[in-house]
């Protein structure tokens, strides 16, 4: 049997992963659940996922799903954000801790004291925050929309923009806006190194470089185009360059190579030479775990009620502003 199988072996996705994706499909029927993937998941849980997407797809996609049960296969702060928009529907997340050094790079406590010293201030935060933030703030935003939602806002208010500073001094730049920035950032974004960036294009001068917004301004300065996981996966269809060198996690040249099999996609080197460009948190997400939080019905996302009622109104006006 299967799950005598999964309990005896952790590691059994090698072995059977036709048992495992004809076993997860049953239980999304039995469920009435949907399967919601980002990018950067395994290429497994890609494929079985009903919809792929990047932070502000998966959002629109959990505001939307008339399922009984969703299954977040991304990291803490998104099935956080996916119970928030549906509070009496059951949130299963893989791995209770895949986490995000960018959302743990801004404790609540110490957000409270540093947005008490702007006051007036509107508080914009990417949705790579904890519920708390996110409770603390006026408007969230994505990697998508972020530049959009500035744009949006009327040019005497000022706006304190967290956690992520590379984020924000982007749209900082793209909006010609000043922003009060948290010092929060991404130690997957963060990990690249320009210099064998720059020595990697010069073995392969015909390949364009792509990057994320969240990687420092010594990646984004070399990047032909930067843009969100969903918008790089776009531009690299629609670009008529054969090769790009990715500045971002590599789960998405999953996604990128079956869109565009002709094309290359090099992952770009970081700094130490080793796997440190796979986020830790997201690969901590297995086909197994995913099958065993369907089975045993947890680890569920569970939230305290007041949280979760002033978290869902910055995300609803992210929704209405995209
Ligand atoms: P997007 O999903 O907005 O591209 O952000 C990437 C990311 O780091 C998610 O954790
Ligand atoms: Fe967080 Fe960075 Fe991982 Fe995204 S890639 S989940 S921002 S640590």
């Amino acid at each position: 049997m299967l799950t005598t199988v999964l309990t005896q072996n952790r590691n059994v996705a090698h072995l059977m992963p036709d048992d495992l994706f004809t076993a997860i499909n049953d239980l999304k029927r039995e469920l009435n659940a949907v399967i919601l993937a980002h990018y950067y998941q395994d290429p497994d849980i890609q494929d079985i996922a009903d919809y792929i997407g990047d932070s502000l797809g998966l959002s629109q996609q959990a505001a939307q799903t008339d399922a009984d049960v969703i299954v977040f296969a991304g990291v803490h702060f998104m099935a956080e954000t996916a119970k928030i928009l549906n509070p009496d529907k059951l949130v299963l997340l893989p791995d209770r801790d895949a986490g995000c050094s960018l959302a743990d790079s801004c404790p609540p406590q110490e957000f409270a004291h540093f947005k008490a010293q702007y006051p007036n201030h509107l508080v914009i935060s990417y949705i790579n925050c904890t519920a708390e933030i996110k409770a603390m703030s006026d408007i969230i935003c994505t990697s998508s929309n972020a530049v959009k939602i500035v744009n949006q806002i009327p040019l005497d208010q000022p706006i304190i923009f967290a956690p992520d500073r590379n984020l924000g001094r982007y749209v900082s730049e793209q909006t010609g806006r000043e922003l009060v920035l948290w010092q929060g950032s991404c130690i997957v974004h963060e990990t690249f190194s320009e210099r064998q960036v720059v020595q990697l294009k010069i073995v392969h001068p015909e390949a364009e470089i792509i990057a994320h917004p969240e990687c420092e301004t010594s990646i984004l300065r070399h990047a032909s185009y930067i843009g969100s996981t969903t918008a790089l996966l776009k531009y690299c269809q629609k670009s008529p360059s054969q090769a790009f060198i990715v500045a971002t996690e590599p789960g998405i040249i999953h996604q990128m190579q079956k869109e565009a099999p002709q094309k290359q996609f090099i992952p770009a080197p970081n700094i130490n030479n080793c796997a440190c460009n796979e986020c830790p948190h997201m690969r901590l997400n297995t086909l197994e775990k995913l099958y065993l939080a369907m089975k045993h019905q947890k680890p569920e996302i569970i939230l305290p009620e007041a949280i979760q009622k002033a978290a869902l109104r910055p995300i609803q006006k992210m929704l209405e502003m995209s």
